[in-house]
């Protein structure tokens, strides 16, 4: 900024100045209406339409897979996107903690007397750029589906068996579901990339009884399920068993 615009600056100011309003107390009530609004419109709503409730916390779960609040998606997935784990630190504290400061200092390092953003070119295309990634980050974190469910359809072999095996069928894919593989282990849409392997295809690996035994007697870290029982066992390792590349499941118990 040179002189004359600064001076030009000053004039146009205290013009305006002039003309203006003090600060209290229109400023004031005009904030304090519209948060008595917005505070109201939120009471009102929560009171009339409820807030959803999700399941009780359980703190001796070993299984629980975490989930964040719609806003917060895009964090979730950049920790998807900077995998290494020597690199987590980086993505949940650091390029946070590098953006506040960037923010804090912008008024020293921005000394761009220009408003208009095409006349903006770098502060224009930073903030376009920010604001795309933190878009395309928190769509893909809302399209990954839930770990805590498995949204995978029947394959062809029990969408054509008999009505026990479908009812076993969806009755296993309900519990793998619940049981928490998804913290671990990717499955179809859901799921955590790791550290277990993806069970998408675990059909074509490993036959119903030995799933069924890798539940019971896993390799550590992952957990014994024995606990859930041997009905439940069955119909897990039956679900599991029928995933496969080709979609061709064995089905007919
Ligand atoms: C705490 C993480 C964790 C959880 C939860 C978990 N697993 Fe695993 N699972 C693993 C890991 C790690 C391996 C690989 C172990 C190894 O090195 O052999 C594995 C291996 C497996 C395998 C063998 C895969 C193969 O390709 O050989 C199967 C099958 C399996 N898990 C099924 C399940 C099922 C079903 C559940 C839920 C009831 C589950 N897992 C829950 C971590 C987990």
């Amino acid at each position: 900024m040179n002189q004359r615009e600064k001076e030009e600056y000053l004039r146009e100011y205290a013009i305006l100045k002039a003309q203006g309003k003090p600060f209290f107390p229109y400023i004031i009530v005009k904030d304090g209406v519209m948060m008595i609004v917005v505070i109201g419109t939120i009471m009102l709503m929560s009171l009339t339409l409820g807030g959803e409730l999700t399941a009780k916390a359980d703190a001796t779960t070993t299984t629980y897979a975490p989930r964040p609040e719609w806003y917060y998606f895009w964090a979730f997935e950049l920790l998807k996107v900077i995998k290494p784990p020597e690199l987590v630190g980086l993505a949940t504290v650091g390029i946070p903690t590098i953006a506040m400061i960037l923010l804090f200092l912008l008024p020293f390092y921005d000394r761009n007397p220009e408003r208009h953003p095409l006349r903006r070119p770098l502060a224009t295309t930073a903030g376009i750029f920010v604001i795309s990634a933190m878009a395309l980050l928190s769509y893909l974190g809302a399209e990954a589906g839930a770990p805590s469910q498995v949204n995978i359809d029947p394959p062809a072999s029990i969408a054509a068996a008999s009505h026990e095996d479908q009812v076993r069928w969806e009755a296993g894919r309900r519990l793998t579901a619940q049981s928490g593989c998804g913290g671990c282990h990717k499955i179809g849409p859901n799921g955590n990339d790791g550290p277990g392997p993806p069970l998408t295809e675990i059909g074509d690996r490993l036959k119903e009884g030995a799933i069924r035994e890798t539940m019971i007697n896993p390799t550590l870290p992952m957990p014994s399920f024995r606990e859930l029982g041997p009905e439940a066992l069955d119909e897990m390792a039956f679900f599991l068993s029928t995933l496969k590349s080709s979609g061709a499941a064995e089905g007919g118990h």
